[in-house]
Parts: C-alpha cells; structure tokens; sequence
C-alpha cells in the first residue's frame, strides 16, 4: 500500500511541490488556509482535509511549508491543529523558511506530542519546485531521514544531509544570505552602470564573459533588462531570510556588515511598495532613488 502523506501549505512552492508526490503514488491529503487553492486537488480526486488535525490524523508523514515562523506556530497551536492530531506514528518535515529558534520550538511541540521532527527548508525556487529538482537541506537523526527519504526525493535532487535537527534551517539561511548579498550587490552595480550611461546589455555581456558570472545574475539580469518583476522568490521573502541570518549571526556573534547592507536595500524596496514582486526589483528601489531607469539604457 502507498505510504500516506499530507501536505499542508498550497503555495507559490508548495502547490507544486505537493503535486510531485501525488505523482510520485503517494497517497495524499493536503490542506491550505484558503481553501480555493485545494481545488485542483479535489478535482484530481486528491484528499482535501478540513483542518491541520484532521490531515495529520489521516497520514504518516506532514510536509509543512507556509510562509514564515508566526505561520508555523499558527498551523501547529491553532485550535484543530497539527498538535492536535500528532501521535507517535506522525513525523513531521517543516519545510518553510523559519528562523532557527523558530525550528527548535517546532521541533520541540511536535516531540512533546510524541512525534518525529525534521527541518528540510529547500533551496530552489518555483522552477525546480515543478521540475522536483529542489535541494532539499535535512536537519534530524538519520533514521528519520531514512524512513522518509522517498517522500524528500520526490520533491528534491539532491538531498543534502546537515546535521541534527537546526541544521538544514541553519543552510538554508547560509545559502539565502548568500543570495540576497549577491542580488544587492548585483543592483547596486547594475544601477552605478547605468547612472554611467552604460547599457545594461553591454553590462550583462562583460558579466556573463568574466569571473563573476552565475546562474543567478544571467536570470535576474534578463528580468530587469524586459523589465520583468514578477514573483519567483519575492523581495519580503528575501528581506525575512537576511533578516532570520542576522538574528542568528547575532546569537553566534558573527560579524555580517555585507548582510546588514544587503538587509536595508531589501527594507527599502519594500517601503517603497516592492515587496510582492521578485527579489530583482531591489533594483527599482535603488533606480528611482537614483533617478535612471535599468530596463531602458538600450534606447
Ligand atoms: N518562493 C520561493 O522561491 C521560495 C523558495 C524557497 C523557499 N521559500 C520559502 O518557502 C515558504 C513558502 O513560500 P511560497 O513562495 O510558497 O509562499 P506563498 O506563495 O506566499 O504561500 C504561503 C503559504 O503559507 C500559507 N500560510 C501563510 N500564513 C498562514 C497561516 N497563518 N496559517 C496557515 N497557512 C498560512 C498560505 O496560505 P493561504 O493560501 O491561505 O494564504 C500559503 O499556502 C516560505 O517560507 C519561503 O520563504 C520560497
């Protein structure tokens, strides 16, 4: 018999990734806040649950990925909630981006109540969400992550194992500082060039041909040159990763002024109304302070 699974969180990433184990022959539930988004599913003849508890008490294994921590904590105390449904059958994957204090208070809830817990955040975004190539970042006792490898493989490739429980929350906060110290900076350049009167065809050809070239500044480079913003991986999202990274680099007393930079190019983008569109519209953010405009150097 297929293993059950439950899939809670129907999002821009979890829809997708939800549907790679239904195709995987799981056998599925899943439940969203908004329960406009578990239509497909229930016309594909997909399990909708009524609540978190109600799912929980009907799988063996609870992806979870909602937005951030406050989200979390929601789904798992609210009333009718994961933690209403856990028995010691129940292991649990909080696969949403969190902090790391927010990890091991999950952890913790989800243990009390006689469960398994893993932390798998996902690097990746929407793209290998649908394609099943995000890379999954483990944190938990290896026999966990053996009993439920199949499900993480259905959704990611390659899993990569980090340590204990907090660990793959810890990577993943690693690689999106990484990333958001990067988009900033990659802006920040893009619109100095452009104040220069350079054209951003021109910029992106010298990136592209040199050192610095990379996966993340031929997509994001190609987007602001159509003048194209909207959401991958939207500018909140990337503004709470930097934002969890320096909490934690705080906790460790690590030094991060590149990050804390990046972290107020992302602030500033949202005050100025970008935060539903693409990480890439930092860029608008520093362009209108600057008065030129990165999508128009080629006129
Ligand atoms: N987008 C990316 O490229 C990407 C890549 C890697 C990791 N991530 C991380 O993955 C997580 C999900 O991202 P996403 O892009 O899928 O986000 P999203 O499209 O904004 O979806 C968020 C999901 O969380 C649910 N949710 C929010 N608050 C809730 C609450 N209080 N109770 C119950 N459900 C709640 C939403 O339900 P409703 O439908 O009811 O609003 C929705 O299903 C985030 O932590 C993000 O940082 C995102």
């Amino acid at each position: 018999m297929a293993r059950s699974v439950g899939f809670i969180g129907l999002g821009a990433m979890g829809e997708p990734m939800a549907w790679n184990l239904a195709d995987a022959g799981f056998d599925l539930v899943v439940y969203n806040r908004t329960t406009e988004r578990e239509r497909p599913f229930a016309e594909a003849g997909i399990s909708v649950a009524d609540s978190p508890e109600h799912l929980v008490k009907r799988v063996d294994v609870v992806c979870l990925m909602v937005s951030d921590g406050d989200a979390v904590t929601e789904v798992l105390e609210r009333e009718f909630g994961v933690l209403d449904g856990i028995d010691e059958s129940t292991t649990l994957i909080q696969m949403s981006t969190v902090g790391r204090d927010e990890t091991m208070a999950a952890a913790t809830a989800v243990t009390d109540a006689g469960g398994q817990f893993l932390d798998c955040p996902v690097s990746g975004t929407v793209g290998p969400a649908r394609e099943g190539t995000l890379v999954g970042l483990a944190g938990g006792d290896d026999a966990v992550i053996d009993d439920v490898d199949p499900v993480l493989e259905a959704m990611c490739d390659p899993v990569v194992r980090c340590g204990e429980v907090g660990q793959g929350t810890s990577m993943k906060l690693f690689i999106n500082l990484l990333l958001g110290d990067l988009m900033g900076a990659f802006a920040e350049a893009l619109t100095f060039g452009v104040s220069t009167d350079l054209a951003i065809e021109d910029m992106l050809t010298v990136v592209e041909n040199g050192a610095v070239d990379s996966p993340l500044f031929t997509a994001k480079g190609q987007q602001i040159s159509e003048g194209d913003y909207d959401p991958r991986f939207p500018v909140d999202y990337q503004f709470k990763d930097l934002d969890l990274a320096l909490d934690l680099a705080s906790d460790e007393r690590v030094p991060m002024s590149v990050t804390a930079a990046a972290r107020e190019l992302f602030s500033g983008a949202r005050a100025d109304d970008h935060g539903d569109e693409d990480m890439a519209a930092v860029i608008k953010y520093l362009a209108e302070t600057a008065d030129v405009d990165p999508s128009a150097s080629d006129e």
